[in-house]
C-alpha cells in the first residue's frame, strides 16, 4: 500500500479542518486534492509528511507509520516557496538535499536539465522569477527518485510552456511508477493529468474517478433549414432525449457522447451531404465536476 489515511481527525482550536478523513492509494497513480481556498489540502498534506500533528486517526506511508523518518529516503513534498532560502543558490538547495539524502552531486546536473533550471541554478534564489523557485522546488522534490510525491500547488506561477513540460514530467514519472498527490485550482489543467479526484469538502473527501462523467458536448450549427430537418430526425430517432436536446429556431442541435460516439453521426453527415456551418465541442471535467459538489451554478 502506498498510503492509507484512517479516520484523521484535525483542529486548531475550534476549527475542525479534517473531520474523519479515510482513503487509499493502492498502486502508482496521479490524484489530484481540490477543494476551495481554506478546505484543508495543506493541512492534509502537513499531517501526512508529519510537518504537524493531528487529533486522532492513522497515517501510514508505503506501510510505515508517517513518523517514521526512514519514509523520507522515498518520499518528498513539493511545498511553497518560502521554503527557499533566498542567499542560497538552486544549486546549493539540491546539493543539500543530496547531502542529506546521501545521493551523489551527479543526480544534480541531471535533474536541473530535465526541468529546465540549468541556466540559472548557480545564481541566488532572491534573483528568480516565481516560476522558477517552482522548477527549482520540483527539482528538488524529484531528485531522490521517490515512490511518492506530494505537490501543494505546483502550477504556481508557472508560464505556459513550463506548463507543458510540467504536465509531461509528471506524466513520465508516473510511468515510472510513482505516485503523485497533487493539489492545485487550475481544475482545466488537471483534466490533462488525471481523472481522479479528492475534492475535500466540509471536512470530509468525496473520491471521484471522473472518467465515467466525461462526456463530450457537441454543438452542432447548419444554417439550411431542409438539413437540419435531416440531421434532426437522425439524431430524434438514434438518441435518446436525456442526450439529444434540438433547438430548430436557432439552428442549433445539441448532443452529449461518450468518447468515439461522433464517428457515426458523421458519416451521416458526410453520406447525405448535409453543409454543417461548425461544431463546436465541450468534453465534461474535472471543472463541471467540482460546480456540482460545490453547489456553484
Ligand atoms: N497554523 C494554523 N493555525 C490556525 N489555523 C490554521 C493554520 N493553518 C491553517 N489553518 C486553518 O485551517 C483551514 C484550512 O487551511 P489550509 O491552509 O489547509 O487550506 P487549503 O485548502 O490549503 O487552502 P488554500 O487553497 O488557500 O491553499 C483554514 O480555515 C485555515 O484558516
Ligand atoms: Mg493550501
Amino acid at each position: 500500500m502506498i498510503c492509507t489515511v484512517n479516520k484523521l481527525n484535525k483542529s486548531y482550536k475550534n476549527n475542525k479542518v479534517l473531520n474523519n478523513i479515510s482513503f487509499n492509494i493502492e498502486h502508482p497513480q496521479i490524484l489530484a486534492l481540490v477543494g476551495p481556498n481554506g478546505s484543508g489540502k495543506s493541512t492534509l498534506m502537513n499531517c501526512m509528511m508529519n510537518l504537524i500533528s493531528f487529533d486522532s486517526g492513522e497515517i501510514k506511508i508505503l506501510d510505515m507509520d508517517n513518523r517514521n523518518p526512514s519514509i523520507f529516503k522515498s518520499v518528498s513534498y513539493l511545498k511553497d516557496n518560502r521554503i527557499l532560502y533566498p542567499y542560497l543558490s538552486g544549486y546549493d538547495h539540491l546539493k543539500y538535499i543530496c547531502d542529506i539524502q546521501k545521493l551523489d552531486y551527479k543526480n544534480i546536473a541531471k535533474v536541473a536539465e530535465k526541468v529546465g533550471i540549468d541556466n540559472f541554478y548557480k545564481k541566488r534564489v532572491d534573483t528568480y522569477s516565481l516560476g522558477m523557485k517552482q522548477r527549482v522546488l520540483l527539482a528538488m522534490s524529484i531528485i531522490n527518485n521517490p515512490k511518492l510525491i506530494l505537490m501543494d500547488e505546483p502550477l504556481n506561477g508557472l508560464d505556459t510552456d513550463s506548463i507543458f513540460s510540467f504536465r509531461d514530467l509528471i506524466k513520465e514519472l508516473h510511468a515510472k511508477g510513482t505516485t503523485i498527490l497533487i493539489s492545485s485550482h487550475t481544475l482545466s489543467e488537471l483534466d490533462y493529468i488525471t481523472n481522479d479526484i479528492l475534492f475535500l469538502k466540509d471536512g470530509s473527501i468525496i473520491y471521484e474517478d471522473i472518467e465515467k462523467y466525461k462526456q463530450t458536448e457537441y454543438k452542432i450549427l447548419v444554417n439550411d433549414k431542409s438539413q437540419l430537418k435531416k440531421l434532426d430526425n437522425f439524431l430524434s430517432s438514434n438518441y435518446s432525449l436525456e442526450n439529444y436536446n434540438n433547438n430548430l429556431s436557432t439552428n442549433e442541435l445539441i448532443i452529449k457522447l461518450n468518447a468515439g460516439e461522433i464517428n457515426k453521426i458523421i458519416k451521416f453527415i458526410y453520406e447525405n451531404n448535409i453543409e454543417i456551418e461548425r461544431i463546436i465541442s465541450k468534453t465534461y471535467g474535472a471543472e463541471d465536476r467540482y460546480k456540482q459538489i460545490f453547489n456553484i451554478n
